[in-house]
């Protein structure tokens, strides 16, 4: 178990604002940051994450949690392993019970590592050194080699290490018949590291021509290979400095780029670049350039990193090497001015994307340049109005129409508005919200309000009632204020003042006998009388 202390005093140290946005993206609304909610379908923004509440909320799907709620349920962890991922991205050493089997997997995977190093044989190392891979660059991306599945089992076992947790880091595994075996065999392993420099998985190419070619550990709560990035750790400082990220294809890629000094090189793990790298790359406030292969695979590759990137207003160029001219074997054969040369020979990432759509028609045929352009047109969408208007001469261009016909039709209203934001009454709601802020301000509100007053919220006040977590979420709305208590009394008499008259209404419509009627008509108008006075 996690000692109580050390989770409490990460706690105080948590910031929902940073772990959320290593997920999602999320763009500042006054005091408060949106997103789009990533446990529904939606393109409004109703995820709302406070920095002052530490909570988030989706005023669309309902979802409310803290900072490790939000991990559990998007990296769906358990408690524990969210907030040992959270502690992981913090760099925060989370201490344990002594009498728990302590999860020591640095020290696992750091033994697993050195002993994959050691076990690099000159077979193997030559094949490296064949590959064009320099002595230097074998030592700074610790690359070496998995045997058996039984010699890394042993190994692990005259360590002393727990096998579960070997397990749950990834360096092993369980089969259906429950026999631990290891997930590197046979294989050139790349240690993969997070940008803190920590262990957090393997890639491993095989050594006996298996059919994988490539594997890289199952997901882990230390692995996540849609947000890591192969090469980030040594990349980092460079892309710093220089403001750019090189997107290569692989591994190898990323160590011989190092090695011919194009050290921003980083690669993505068998998977297409994701929102999550994009996040990286933001936060490097950096341009990108993608460097494919000019097969099939490289240029998809290429064409949805571009869609991704310039959605998310990342600047950048693809450059897609022709055929015959693998960057790695480049590097190899001492082409690097070469590899330079074709680097500049960019194509910026809208461009890019523009153009491979197109080249997907036969842009003789009329009807074939009319689906074309509206499939541009739905990727032009997805960009900044502005940019949008300066890319229709290139559209008219690429396409050879005239630019009158490049027409981007905007989405018009919002469908899927939730019920909540149409039937939001702000008064009412920020007298909950008013209330909900301190027992002074709750005891007024109290004294005179009645759940039956609420014509649209009494389910939000029925959780301000009860104290339901879940209401801080609902009281987020960048819609709602707090009132001062002056504002407060009066907003409490209007609201006692409408409810007495609909009581009013009810009266005259009621079939009471004629002087039960004007008693009560007396009395209530008694009540709105003096209520309206106090106003004043
Ligand atoms: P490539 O097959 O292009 O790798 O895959 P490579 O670097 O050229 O391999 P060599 O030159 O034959 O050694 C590029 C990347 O795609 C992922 C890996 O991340 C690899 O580096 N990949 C490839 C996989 O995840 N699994 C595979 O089976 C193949
Ligand atoms: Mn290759």
């Amino acid at each position: 178990m996690i000692q109580n202390s050390s989770l409490e005093a990460l706690k105080s140290q948590i910031d929902i604002v940073d772990v959320i946005s290593n997920h999602i993206e999320l763009k500042k609304a006054g005091a408060n940051l949106k997103a789009n909610c990533p446990f529904h379908d939606e393109k409004s923004g109703s995820f709302v994450v406070s920095p002052v509440k530490q909570i988030c909320h989706c005023f669309g799907c309902g979802y409310s949690s803290d900072a490790i709620g939000f991990v559990q349920a998007y990296k769906k962890l358990s408690f524990i392993e969210s907030v040992e991922s959270i502690a992981n991205d913090m760099n925060y050493t989370l201490l344990y019970d002594k009498n728990s089997n302590q999860k020591d997997y640095s020290k696992i995977m750091e033994f697993a590592n050195t002993h994959y190093i050691k076990s690099l044989s000159k077979q193997h190392k030559d094949y490296l050194l064949q590959r064009g891979l320099s002595e230097q660059s074998i030592k700074t991306f610790e690359i070496g080699h998995a045997l058996s599945s039984k010699e890394q089992v042993e190994a692990l076992k005259a360590e002393q290490f727990n096998i579960n947790d070997a397990v749950e880091c990834g360096v092993l595994a369980v089969d259906e018949k429950k026999n631990v075996f290891s997930r590197l065999v046979m294989r050139i392993s790349f240690p993969i590291r997070n940008h803190t420099g920590k262990l957090i998985g393997f890639g491993g190419r095989t050594t006996t021509g298996h059919k994988a070619k490539y594997v890289n550990s199952a997901q882990t709560a230390l692995f996540d290979k849609s947000r890591n990035l192969y090469g980030y750790n040594i990349a980092k400082e460079h892309i710093y400095k220089k403001g750019t990220f090189v997107v290569v294809e692989g591994y190898l890629d990323v160590v011989m780029f190092h090695q011919a000094g194009i050290q921003t090189a980083v690669a993505t793990m068998g998977t297409a670049l994701t929102e999550l790298h994009c996040n990286t790359i933001k936060k490097a406030n950096a341009k990108v350039l993608l460097c494919f292969d000019g097969d099939k695979a490289g240029l998809e590759a290429g064409f949805k990193a571009s869609k991704l990137l310039s959605a998310h207003d990342i600047h950048g160029g693809v450059v897609i090497f022709p055929e015959g001219k693998d960057p790695a074997d480049m590097v190899k054969d001492g082409d690097i001015e070469e590899l330079r040369n074709l680097m500049k020979q960019k194509t910026p990432l809208i461009e890019f994307a523009i153009k491979h759509i197109s080249s997907k028609y036969s842009l003789n045929v009329p009807q074939d340049k009319q689906v074309a352009l509206k499939e541009i047109g739905e990727y032009l969408k997805t960009l900044h109005p502005l940019i949008q208007d300066e890319y229709k001469p290139y559209v008219a261009q690429v396409l050879g129409i005239n630019q009158v016909h490049v027409v981007i039709e905007q989405e018009s209203v919002q469908v899927n508005v939730p019920t909540m934001q149409i039937q939001l009454n702000v008064s009412e709601m920020n007298i909950i919200k008013t209330a909900n802020e301190s027992e002074t301000l709750a005891s007024i509100v109290l004294e005179h309000i009645g759940i039956e007053m609420f014509d649209y919220h009494q389910t939000e006040f029925n959780m301000f009632l009860l104290k339901e977590p879940k209401l801080q979420g609902v009281l987020l709305s960048d819609k709602l204020s707090i009132y001062s208590e002056e504002e407060l009394k009066n907003q409490v008499q209007i609201m006692l003042i409408g409810f007495h008259q609909k009581e009013l209404q009810n009266i005259m419509n009621s079939d009471y006998e004629y002087e039960r009627k004007s008693f009560e008509l007396k009395k209530t108008k008694g009540i709105i009388h003096s209520l309206k006075k106090k106003l004043r």
